[in-house]
This record gives C-alpha cells, sequence and structure tokens, in this order.
C-alpha cells in the first residue's frame, strides 16, 4: 500500500502565546492577590518608526492583559544620548521597575551599544545587554533574547526536538541568528542539534538548507524559502517578516514549503507573538527574582 502523507503540522503561535500569557497573567494575580506589587516594564521608544510603534502598542496591551504595569517612555525622534541615558539609570533605580525594553532601532544620533550596556543586566529582559549575551554563549544563566527564546518554546510545547539532528539557521543577527545558533546547540533536551549558520555569502544556501532536518529562516526575505530547497519532512520555522502590498510575509513561501515540511510556523501567527510572550515571561522571572529577595 502506498504510504501516505503524514498532515503537516501548523505551528500555532498566537494560540501557545495565550497559554503563555494566561500562565503568566495567573502567576502574577495570585501574588498580587497576596499582597504583593505586581511586575513593572519600562518601555522606552524614541522616535516614531511605525513599526516600533506597532510593536510598541503591542507589548503594552500584552502587559495590560497579564496584570504587568507597563511604565511607556515616548520620546522625541530628536532625543539627546545624555537624556536617554539619565532616563535609562532613573529605570535601573526604580523599585517598581523589573524590566528595561529599549525599543530599536534607534534615531541616528543615538548609539545603541552605549545605551544597552547602560541597563542594569539584571533588568535587561530584552537578553540584548553584553553581560547577558555572554552569559548566554557560556551556558550561565541570564535573560535569553525574546526571539530565539519564544523559538525554543515553540520546539518544546510541540514537541520537536531538534536533538543529534542537522539545523540550520539562516541569518546571523545579533538579535536572531547568532544567540538561536547557540541556543540550538546547548546540550539540553529540545537543543542538541547540529548547527550551521548561513548568511549572504555562503556558497550553495539551496544545498545547506536542503540538508537540515530543522530549518530555521531569519533574514527578511520574503517568500525567499520554497519547496526544492527543503528536505521532505523538514521542521521549517520562519522568523522573517516582512511588509509586503500582499500584507506581512516570512521569509517562506508558504505554500510551497507546506507541500513538503512536517512543521512549519505561519506568518503572521507563528514567531511573532512568541517574542512578546517571552519578553513578558522574562520580565515576570525579573519581578519574581526582586520580590523574594525583599
Ligand atoms: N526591534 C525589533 N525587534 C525588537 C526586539 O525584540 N526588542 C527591541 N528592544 N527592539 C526590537
Amino acid at each position: 500500500m502506498p504510504c501516505e502523507k503524514q498532515r503537516m503540522i501548523l505551528i500555532d503561535g498566537k494560540k501557545t502565546a495565550l497559554t503563555l500569557l494566561e500562565e503568566l497573567a495567573a502567576e502574577v494575580s495570585e501574588a498580587v492577590l497576596g499582597g504583593r506589587r505586581p511586575p513593572g516594564l519600562a518601555v522606552i521608544l524614541a522616535g516614531e518608526d511605525p513599526a516600533s510603534q506597532i510593536y510598541v502598542r503591542n507589548k503594552e496591551k500584552a502587559c495590560g492583559e497579564s496584570g504587568i504595569v507597563s511604565l511607556a517612555y515616548r520620546l522625541p525622534a530628536a532625543v539627546s544620548q545624555d537624556d536617554l541615558l539619565t532616563l535609562i539609570e532613573a529605570c535601573n533605580a526604580r523599585p517598581d521597575v523589573d524590566g528595561i525594553l529599549l525599543q530599536l532601532p534607534l534615531p541616528p544620533q543615538l548609539d545603541a551599544q552605549t545605551c544597552l550596556l547602560a541597563i542594569d543586566p539584571a533588568k535587561d529582559v530584552d537578553g540584548f545587554h553584553p553581560e547577558n549575551v555572554g552569559r548566554l554563549s557560556i551556558g550561565l544563566p541570564g535573560f535569553l533574547p525574546c526571539t530565539p527564546a519564544g523559538v525554543m518554546e515553540l520546539l518544546k510545547r510541540y514537541d520537536l526536538s531538534p536533538a543529534g539532528k542537522k539545523a540550520v539557521v539562516v541569518g546571523r543577527s545579533n538579535i536572531v541568528g547568532k544567540p538561536l545558533a547557540i541556543l540550538l546547540s546547548r546540550p539540553d533536551p529540545y537543543a542538541n542539534a547540529t548547527v550551521t549558520i548561513c548568511h549572504s555569502r555562503t556558497t550553495d544556501l539551496a544545498a545547506e538548507c536542503r540538508a537540515a532536518d530543522f530549518l530555521f529562516l531569519a533574514v527578511g526575505k520574503p517568500g525567499f524559502a520554497t519547496a526544492d530547497m527543503l528536505k521532505e519532512g523538514a521542521v521549517v520555522i520562519d522568523v522573517g517578516i516582512s511588509r509586503t502590498p500582499q500584507g506581512l510575509k516570512g521569509d517562506a513561501n508558504f505554500e510551497s514549503v507546506s507541500r513538503k515540511a512536517a512543521a512549519v510556523t505561519p506568518v503572521p501567527g507563528g514567531v511573532g507573538p512568541m517574542t512578546i510572550a517571552m519578553l513578558l515571561k522574562n520580565t515576570v522571572r525579573s519581578w519574581k527574582e526582586r520580590i523574594t529577595c525583599k
């Protein structure tokens, strides 16, 4: 009898993120009913980048739904580096702020590395401070960057383990590609992969992708990955998100890869919602550490 192709798993990041937010909201509400202060997240947005404004609004909305107090600081695009650093210092010092998020990109007169370095690593819920990046790279506890952490959470919650398998990460950004490759190669049950990082100078990208049991796409080129670049039965995690005249699109051509993949994340509704959920998870973790220290 010809064997039937297994149904493809649609990895629903929206639903998974909602479950996570409900779990966080339950934890927060129990502690607050018990007399604890709620968690606090300072969200700093400098300038009027339209995409950043949407991200920040979504983060504030998710905070509200989980019982986290969001302190929004909307600064003019011409804000000076000194004024921004003064605000970050004030947030570092505030006992009711457990997490600080500095939305990127920053206006051109501001140096992102200097500003990120000013954030207290113990409140760096984005996981961008060099101390947390260093901790990640040598396997010490610290805050993990939210998008790669969200990807790892999806693998775990869908019981898709890359252990012993070949994982290919396309994209080498500091925010996604590099930290994701490190997390995938960690000695954890839902990691332990053999990882290849591909980038713009990779000689034969299609051949690298075809070798992958788990393919992670994070370059922001809408629809570039198609079925001919895929191994039959591969897991495709699409981290790319681009605004196109046809709406938000991922790096995978969803229709095409769905013919061959065992599991795929859609765009929108895949990795995106998980990023916000992991930000709030980091904030709640920071809050718990702070309220239990007192
Ligand atoms: N800009 C785009 N993605 C992110 C993110 O995850 N965190 C911050 N701070 N800025 C971003």
